[in-house]
C-alpha cells in the first residue's frame, strides 16, 4: 500500500474510529500491553459490541496482571461467561500465573513499578510472547504493535479480506506456504511506517465496519481508488470461499526435440515462468493430450512431426497452484529450425539440465531420459 493510500487511511480512521473502552481517545498513545492481550484474546471469534461489555467486567475485576494471577479457574471462567472458547479464558490464567511467577525470578525480565516494586509485564518480543499459553502469532503480533507500538504486521480475517479485495487474491492465506506469504507481505507493507500501530488497527476497524462480508460499503472506502475488487465491481468473489477455492492446474508440458537432438525452450506467453526459458506449457484438461496439440503449432510445423508419445505426469507447486502435468514428447524428424522470433530457443539435449534450472522442467525433462 502506498504512502498516500496509508495517509488515506489514517485520515478514515481518526475521524471514524469507534469509541471502544480498550481503545484510548487519543489514538497514538501507547496503550497498557495487558489491556491489549485480554482484549484482543476476547475479539478472537466474537463480535465486538458482545466483548465490550465483559472487557469492561473483567478490567474492574482484574485490572492487572497481579490481580488475575490470583484469581481462581473458576471465577475466571465466570467472568468469561457466554464468550466461548474456554480454553482462551484458562490460557489467560495461566500466562498471568507464569508471568508473576517469572517476575519473581532474578534471571527472568520484568519492570520496576515507581515505587520499584518488581511487577509482572507481558514481554515486548514476539518470540517471548508466542512462548506463553494461548498467545499465538495474532496476539502477539496485536500486542507488539498496538501497545508496544512496534512495526509488527499482524493479519487477521479482516485484513485478509481487505488484501484479497483490493488485490484480486482470488485464493486463501490458509491454502499453502506460498499464499500466506503473499498475504504477510502485504501485511509488512502497511506497518513499513512510523505509524504501524494505526494502520494496523485501522484495517481491522474498516474490516469490521466498512468492507464488510457482506455488502461491503464501497461509497464511503478510503481504499477505494485502489481497491481492483471495488473498481471491477467485483467485490462479492473477494475473499474466495473455501469450496470454491480453484487449486489445481491440470497441464501439459511440450519437450520437442530436433533430429539433431536439440529441445525446444520457450519465453514469454506462458502461464508460469513469464520471464524466463521454460518448457512451452499450457492449460489442458485432465487427460493427457492425444495426438498433436494444437498449441505446439505455435512453435513447429505440423508436417515435420516425426512422433508424439506421452511419456510421463509429474505433480508440482507454484504459489498457490498445485498442478498435474503431463508431459508430451515430440520428435521432429528434421534438424532444429531456425528461430522467427527471439521468444524461441533451441538448446542442446546434452546441456538442457543445465539450461532449465527450475524443478518444473526439470521434472519433465527427467522422463526424457528413460526415452
Ligand atoms: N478486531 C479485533 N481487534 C480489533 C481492534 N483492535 N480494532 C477493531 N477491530 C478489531
Amino acid at each position: 500500500m502506498d504512502a498516500q493510500t496509508l495517509k488515506k487511511l489514517r485520515e478514515w480512521f481518526k475521524k471514524n474510529a469507534a469509541e471502544l473502552p480498550w481503545r484510548p481517545a487519543d489514538l497514538d498513545a501507547p496503550r497498557d500491553p495487558y489491556a491489549v492481550w485480554i482484549s484482543e484474546t476476547m475479539l478472537q471469534q466474537t463480535q465486538v459490541s458482545t466483548v465490550r461489555d465483559y472487557f469492561i467486567r473483567w478490567m474492574k475485576r482484574f485490572p492487572n496482571i497481579e490481580t488475575l494471577a490470583k484469581a481462581s479457574e473458576e471465577e475466571v471462567f465466570r467472568y468469561w461467561q457466554g464468550l466461548g472458547y474456554y480454553s482462551r479464558a484458562r490460557n489467560i490464567l495461566k500466562t498471568a500465573k507464569q508471568l508473576v511467577s517469572d517476575c519473581h525470578d532474578p534471571c527472568k525480565g520484568s519492570r520496576n513499578d515507581k515505587r520499584g516494586e518488581r511487577k509482572a509485564a507481558l514481554p515486548s518480543t514476539r518470540k517471548e510472547l508466542e512462548a506463553l499459553p494461548g498467545i499465538g502469532a495474532y496476539t502477539a503480533g496485536a500486542i507488539l504493535s498496538l501497545a508496544y507500538h512496534q512495526r509488527e504486521a499482524i493479519l487477521d480475517g479482516n485484513l485478509v479480506r481487505i488484501f484479497s479485495r483490493l488485490y484480486a487474491l482470488d485464493f486463501l492465506p490458509t491454502e499453502s506456504r506460498d499464499a500466506a506469504e503473499i498475504y504477510w507481505n502485504y501485511a509488512r507493507e502497511v506497518v513499513d511506517s512510523p505509524k504501524a500501530y494505526m494502520h494496523n488497527e485501522a484495517l481491522m476497524e474498516l474490516g469490521r465496519t466498512v468492507c464488510k462480508v457482506k455488502n461491503p460499503d464501497c461509497i464511503n472506502c478510503p481504499l477505494r481508488s485502489s481497491c481492483c475488487a471495488a473498481l471491477e465491481n467485483r467485490t462479492t468473489e473477494f475473499p474466495p470461499s473455501k469450496k470454491h477455492i480453484q487449486k489445481d492446474w491440470h497441464g501439459t508440458v511440450l519437450v520437442i526435440e530436433s533430429a539433431d537432438h536439440k529441445i525446444l525452450a520457450v519465453h514469454g506467453g506462458q502461464k508460469f515462468f513469464k520471464n524466463q526459458f521454460t518448457l512451452p506449457h499450457f492449460e489442458s484438461p485432465r487427460n493427457a493430450t492425444a495426438g498433436l496439440p494444437a498449441q505446439a503449432e505455435h512453435y513447429i510445423d505440423a508436417d515435420k512431426v516425426q512422433s508424439v508419445e506421452n511419456i510421463g505426469k509429474f505433480r508440482h507447486s507454484i504459489t498457490v497452484h498445485k498442478m498435474e502435468c503431463y508431459v508430451l514428447y515430440i520428435r521432429l524428424n528434421g534438424k532444429a529450425p531456425a528461430p522467427t522470433s527471439s521468444e524461441i530457443m533451441w538448446v542442446k539435449r546434452g546441456q538442457a539440465q543445465d539450461f532449465f534450472a527450475s524443478s518444473f522442467c526439470l521434472k519433465a525433462l527427467s522422463f526424457l531420459e528413460k526415452t
